[in-house]
């Protein structure tokens, strides 16, 4: 179930009188004037570092979790309008929730489709349960979050922005992650098949591919010394990026500075994709 579990903006217009439309209306009015940015898979790491640096840009947000405490307790660091406990891998879990967002909330301005899982394993051992998760977070989660959004952005006639958190792992491979690499590749095309059908709305659609950040998703490799040099082998600036260099990339693109960029997936992982490995 999706519970809204901190708001720190709460106005109760309650007039028996008034229709729940009217009251909604006056509500969003007065909660604020600052557009809002919903930020998936926001308890840490890249997420995280994303809200901030969209509250440092003006907007209001709404975080989104699977991770209760973790949701809540970022909610309370940046001061957010609210935060919702949801399993982005569960259909009727996201539908819920925007359904929710949709009645307590003012329009969504911009969406940053970050929540994702890896779930690495030997190549011929990975359960096919496992790659339907993966799936199901990374693929299925973020076309109905990317498609709800967009939904409440054409019926409030917002020129939003929606940004998806994808990979270099959209174009190379690793033999560990199928799943990983196939729902990253899903996650370009999507992005570009959303930013054609919603350009007429004047809806902006990119994506964001980041290399080796230091996360959570990271610390396999960051704890071990020789995957480590692998990983430093194959990116010219030998060092792994930090969670702000991504959300810095993702104010970007929901400024007006990127007002004619759309379909587009931008990498930042350190030069790594312009390297023959074999040379
Ligand atoms: N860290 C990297 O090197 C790297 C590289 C390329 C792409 N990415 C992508 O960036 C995004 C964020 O990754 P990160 O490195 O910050 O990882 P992370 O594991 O540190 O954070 C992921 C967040 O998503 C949440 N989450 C996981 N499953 C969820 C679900 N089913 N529903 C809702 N929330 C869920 C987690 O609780 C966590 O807060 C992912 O889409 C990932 O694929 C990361």
């Amino acid at each position: 179930m999706v519970r809204e579990r901190s708001r720190c903006l709460n106005v109760d217009i309650e007039a028996p009188h008034m229709q729940q439309s009217a009251r909604r209306l006056i509500r969003v009015f007065l909660m604020t004037n600052k557009p809002l940015a919903l930020i998936t898979g926001a308890a840490q790491g890249i997420g995280y570092a994303c809200a901030q640096a969209l509250k440092e840009d003006g907007f209001d947000l709404i975080l989104v979790d699977i991770n209760q405490d973790g949701v809540e307790s970022a909610a309370k660091n940046m001061n957010a309008t609210a935060a919702y406990t949801c399993d982005m891998g569960n259909v009727a879990e996201v539908q819920s929730l925007f359904d929710q967002i949709e009645n307590e909330h003012q329009p969504i301005h911009v969406l940053v489709n970050n929540a994702g899982i890896a779930k690495p394993c030997a190549f011929l051992e990975t359960p096919i349960e496992d790659f339907q998760e993966v799936l199901n977070v990374n693929v299925v989660g973020v076309f109905t979050a990317l498609q709800r959004t967009a939904k409440i952005m054409v019926k409030h006639n917002v020129s939003g922005c929606i940004i998806n958190m994808s990979s270099i792992n959209a174009i190379v491979a690793i033999p560990s992650i199928p799943a990983y690499c196939a729902s990253k590749g899903a996650v370009t095309q999507i992005t570009k098949s959303a930013s054609l059908a919603l350009a007429p709305h004047n809806i902006r659609v990119n994506a964001v591919g980041p290399g080796s950040i230091d996360t959570a998703m990271m610390a396999g490799v960051n704890s071990d010394e020789a995957a480590m040099q692998k990983v430093m082998s194959r990116t010219p600036m030998k060092r792994v990026g930090e969670p702000k260099e991504i959300a810095d990339v993702v104010v970007f693109l929901a400024s007006n500075k990127a007002s004619y960029i759309t379909g587009e997936t931008i990498n930042v992982d350190g030069g790594r994709l312009g390297m023959n490995y074999t040379c």
